[in-house]
């Protein structure tokens, strides 16, 4: 892969009329489970997340994405949906849902939902309904249809297929007379059936669900596992399991094309095996569901997003997500694979800035998410490039002071880069994952369906630290009576439902531990504090803003060198062709930045001259140079 000169033409400007607000938005990822607990019982819920509201106005995000929050038995933390259109109780009610939406609104942040369309949970009434159903009768069949029942061969299963957690991707039914019956097929846990979208009526109840949330004002939907709903004619044997997220393409880890027949040990390898397409992924009929969602939405005029999480390569294929008509944002995850490595980084960008521009979609850029060890951890593993299921305390321990500082930098690469920006939550606070997490509290089902050979992710997804000294590291934030307004969010009520009058109640343990060092990076020893990452994360948006740095061009610097470890690359926004003012007819200025990354073992030069710089900490510069794992951004005029 070359990396030669590469840039792209200046955008038009930030807020432009024909802009829609998500081509540069930076958008805040919402765990609901592990963000803010309101009521005190040690999970999550819709109006903790409404409290904190004010934290992620501070932080200066533009929109929030929220992990699922619908009614679901949690077998796969709410991506086991038994109701759409409802919210789990230990989440909230829906006037929850509906109160957060308008106290976002009013705060100028967007809100979009996820939307899992691949599967339902087991506890649906559709799948209640098709399990009791008898398979002989025409009534039966058709409820049995909105789902993938098929016979098998003998006592073998329909076909080799592997569940995304581990184990079989079937699970055999029980007829009413209590014969061996049918097997359903379940790319995820057996908790999870796979939806058949050849199926009308399943066609017809997404659009419906869309459009109840739709009617409640959400600005957009994050499709769950978007490249899976089609399967491919005669469900044909494959021969490899298929990794969540990793069956994105890392470019430069060519890898072993038949690596794919060690079903257990493929997540540290490249997976893709081009002459064997993955038969349940990127089938060319998802393509048409996604057109159908774009009419939907287009009925409604404040420009509601679709984002694709697919994971397929190489790029070319992601971005045909993103062309017109379809969605409008599709997940970078080869960026995120990418690793702390420059060459892989620099033709992970190179071909996603090429490939957007094909599509005029724009890049949607993403460093962690709940299914990701966080990237501040993976950043100090002696290969910065591994990409492990979950650690534990028995696996090689980060280094976290390296991949704090890394994780900074990396941040300074993801938004200063045009086009939308994700943040998982607690990234923004530096955090690193959870590695000595007692294995008998893991709840992710593949800890379980690989019989402990994967950790998971639940060392992603520990409760947020909002202060330092409160138990739970704060996480009851409705619950802290005694020590006056929040630092944090000065302006949190008490806590809803709470009788300000009676003694408070000691509020639950979060639903999962903290690790100890979760004190020294709670939001309260960030906020407002010179040089945390918060601060940094706050500096970084509001510049990004002030210079739309999210529609500008991006060119690569005279300075990019990645066999040498360096990354740069300028964006300018302002002047050029698009460059006036809309109102004024006034010209304006090009503007430029510079962001570098040295991700070498040496210190590096830097331009001589610049108006201003942004150092991703404090020791990044020494002497004129900038160290290695450091980033900045210089500021020309
Ligand atoms: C992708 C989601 O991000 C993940 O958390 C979930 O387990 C799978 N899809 C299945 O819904």
């Amino acid at each position: 892969m070359t990396t030669g000169p590469l840039s792209t033409p200046p955008s038009e400007a930030r807020n432009h009329p024909i802009n829609p607000w998500w081509v540069d938005a930076v958008i805040y990822q919402v765990y609901p489970r592990s963000f803010a607990d309101a009521d005190g019982d040690g999970m999550g819920d819709l109006a903790g997340v409404t409290a904190q509201l004010p934290y992620l106005e501070e932080l200066g995000v533009d929109a929030i994405w929220l992990s699922p929050f619908y009614v679901s038995p949690q077998r796969d933390g709410g991506y086991d949906v038994a109701d759409y259109r409802d919210v789990d109780p230990l989440f909230g009610r829906l006037e929850d849902a509906e109160r957060l939406l308008d106290a976002a609104h009013a705060a100028g942040l967007r809100v979009i939902v996820d939307l899992v369309p691949n599967h339902t949970s087991s506890a649906h009434p559709w799948f209640v309904e098709a399990l009791s159903a008898d398979p002989n009768t025409e009534a039966g069949r058709a409820v049995r249809d909105r789902y993938m029942f098929r016979p098998g061969t003998g006592a073998e299963a329909p076909n080799n297929w592997q569940s995304t957690f581990g184990g079989p991707a079937w699970t055999r039914t029980t007829n009413p007379d209590g014969t061996p019956g049918d097997w359903y097929l379940h790319l995820f846990d057996s908790s999870q059936p796979d939806l058949n979208w050849d199926n009308a009526e399943v066609r017809g109840e997404f659009e419906d669900i869309l459009r109840f949330w739709l009617d409640r004002g959400v600005d957009g939907f994050r499709v769950d596992v978007a490249h899976g709903l089609v399967k491919a004619e005669g469900l044909p044997d494959h021969h490899a399991r298929p990794g969540m997220v990793t069956d994105a393409e890392p470019l430069a880890a060519a890898g072993d094309a038949d690596a794919g027949e060690d079903v257990a040990g493929h997540r540290e390898a490249n997976p893709q095996d081009h002459a064997h397409p993955v038969p349940y992924h990127d089938q060319e009929g998802v393509h048409e569901i996604y057109r159908s969602w774009n009419a939907v939405l287009a009925e409604y005029d404040h420009d509601p997003v679709l984002v694709a999480e697919a994971w397929v390569s190489p790029l070319e294929r992601l971005f045909r997500y993103v062309r017109p008509g379809e969605m409008h944002q599709a997940f970078n995850f080869t960026f995120l694979l990418a690793g702390w490595d420059a060459v892989r980084m620099s033709d992970a960008i190179t071909v996603s800035v090429q490939e957007a521009e094909k599509v005029g979609a724009p890049n949607t850029w993403v460093l962690s998410n709940h299914d990701t060890v966080r990237h501040a951890s993976r950043f100090g593993l002696a290969d910065p490039t591994r990409y492990p299921n979950g650690l534990g305390a028995e696996d090689e321990q980060p280094d976290d002071a390296l991949g704090w500082k890394r994780g900074r930098a990396a941040a300074m690469i993801e938004l200063g880069l045009p086009g939308s920006a994700y943040i998982y939550q607690g990234d923004e606070l530096g955090l690193p994952e959870h590695t000595t997490l007692d294995d008998s509290l893991r709840q992710d089902p593949t800890f379980v369906r690989t019989e402990g050979a994967e950790k998971g992710r639940d060392g992603c997804r520990v409760p947020m630290p909002w202060r330092a000294d409160a138990p739970g590291f704060g996480f009851a934030v409705g619950h802290h009576v005694d020590t006056g307004p929040s630092p944090v969010n000065p302006n949190t009520p008490a806590t809803p439902g709470h009788d300000a009058g009676a003694a408070p109640v000691a509020p639950a343990a979060p639903w999962l531990p903290q690790p100890e060092s979760y004190g020294t990076y709670a939001a309260d020893r960030q906020v407002d504090v010179a040089g945390s990452t918060f601060e940094l994360y706050r500096q970084l948006l509001g510049v990004r803003g002030e210079l739309d740095l999210g529609t500008g061009a991006f060119a690569w610097s005279r300075f990019h060198s990645p066999e040498l470890g360096v990354l740069a690359f300028t964006v300018a926004t302002g002047g050029g062709q698009g460059g006036y003012d809309l109102d004024s007819g006034d010209h304006i200025p090009e503007k430029v930045a510079l962001v570098m990354a040295n991700m070498g073992q040496t210190a590096v030069e830097v331009p001589e001259e610049y108006a201003a710089a942004i150092f991703s900490h404090d020791e990044a510069m020494q002497d004129g140079q900038l160290m290695p794992d450091s980033a900045a951004w210089f500021l020309r005029r």
